[in-house]
């Protein structure tokens, strides 16, 4: 123990946060909080245009960047939408499909050396005790890679590791967090779409597009994004894992909270670990 008693010149941030701990999204109907354990599960978010989906990202990213045991790979079409995150996130990608693709066949790698590694040692998925950081990877309109830029072959091979990420990267600590304005099958194929462990619904036009995100016969039942009124921003339908799903809010951060938070997270990341 240190017998350096004299004050710092500044203070020490000290997060606790961690990956392996429920992220705050929002509340429920009833005010309850809606906290989802986002370890080794990757999440959808549909909705027509300016229905919530990038505010409900930021809350997640902004949990990843206070987490000592998590970094960031950002993707965003748009720039701006994650981009006050840009300085405490290990990857930022904007709207280039190359820088997109390499980044993503880079990220597919890791993951493999992580499971190499992990059947070396015999095991099965990392786990918090591992000296293995936890790679977020958020992509903000996944439509704007996969259907607007680049060329037929650089969408699909987009699509193809994508897909390859949200159904292997689990394991070996890589979860994917997407968002989609075009929920449609040609964007969100069923079979990808059921990889995604928890999806939250916010407005949407249709109760096909409603379907494509929660998943078939959800509408029918009832639970239809499309009865989200559209002033209603920011509230979602979030589907876990063979649960119903639940009305919520999702929690907002101005732009000012976000830069303290990046404030803060930039200390936690430059700052040696005591
Ligand atoms: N949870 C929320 N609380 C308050 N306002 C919100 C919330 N979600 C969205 N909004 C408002 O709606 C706008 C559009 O949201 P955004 O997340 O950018 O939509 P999308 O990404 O779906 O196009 C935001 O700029 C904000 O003004
Ligand atoms: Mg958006």
């Amino acid at each position: 123990m240190s017998t350096d008693t004299q004050p710092l010149d500044k203070p020490v941030p000290v997060s606790g946060l961690s990956i392996y701990d429920p992220v705050h999204l929002g509340i429920d109907e009833r005010g309850y909080g809606v906290d989802i354990e986002l370890i080794y599960r990757n999440i959808l978010l549909g909705g027509e245009p300016g229905s919530g989906k990038s505010v409900a990202l930021n809350n997640i990213v902004a949990h990843a960047a206070m987490c000592t045991d998590t970094r960031l790979w950002l993707f965003d079409g748009k720039q701006v939408e994650l981009g006050l995150w840009k300085s405490v996130s290990d990857v930022f990608v904007g709207p280039d499909i190359d820088a997109g693709l390499q980044r993503l066949q880079e990220l597919q790698r890791v993951m493999d050396w992580r499971y190499d590694e992990l059947d070396r040692v015999r095991r099965r998925k990392v786990t918090q005790t591992d000296p293995v950081d936890v790679i977020v990877a958020v992509i903000d309109e996944i439509a704007y890679y996969s259907a607007t830029i680049g060329s037929k072959e650089q969408q699909e091979k987009f699509v193809r590791l994508v897909r390859d990420l949200v159904a292997r990267g689990r394991a070996a600590g890589v979860i994917v967090v997407a968002a989609t304005q075009r929920p449609s099958a040609d964007i969100i194929p069923t079979s990808l779409r059921d990889l995604f462990g928890f999806r939250c619904a916010f407005r949407c036009t249709t109760e096909a597009s409603s379907d494509i995100i929660l998943g078939h016969g959800w509408a029918k039942q009832g639970q239809s994004a499309t009865h989200i009124a559209p002033e209603d921003r920011g509230i979602g339908l979030l589907l876990a894992e063979g649960g119903m799903p639940r009305r919520m809010k999702s929690a907002y951060l101005s732009d000012a909270d976000i830069y303290a938070l990046v404030d803060y997270a930039h200390q936690l990341r430059t700052t040696i670990a005591y």
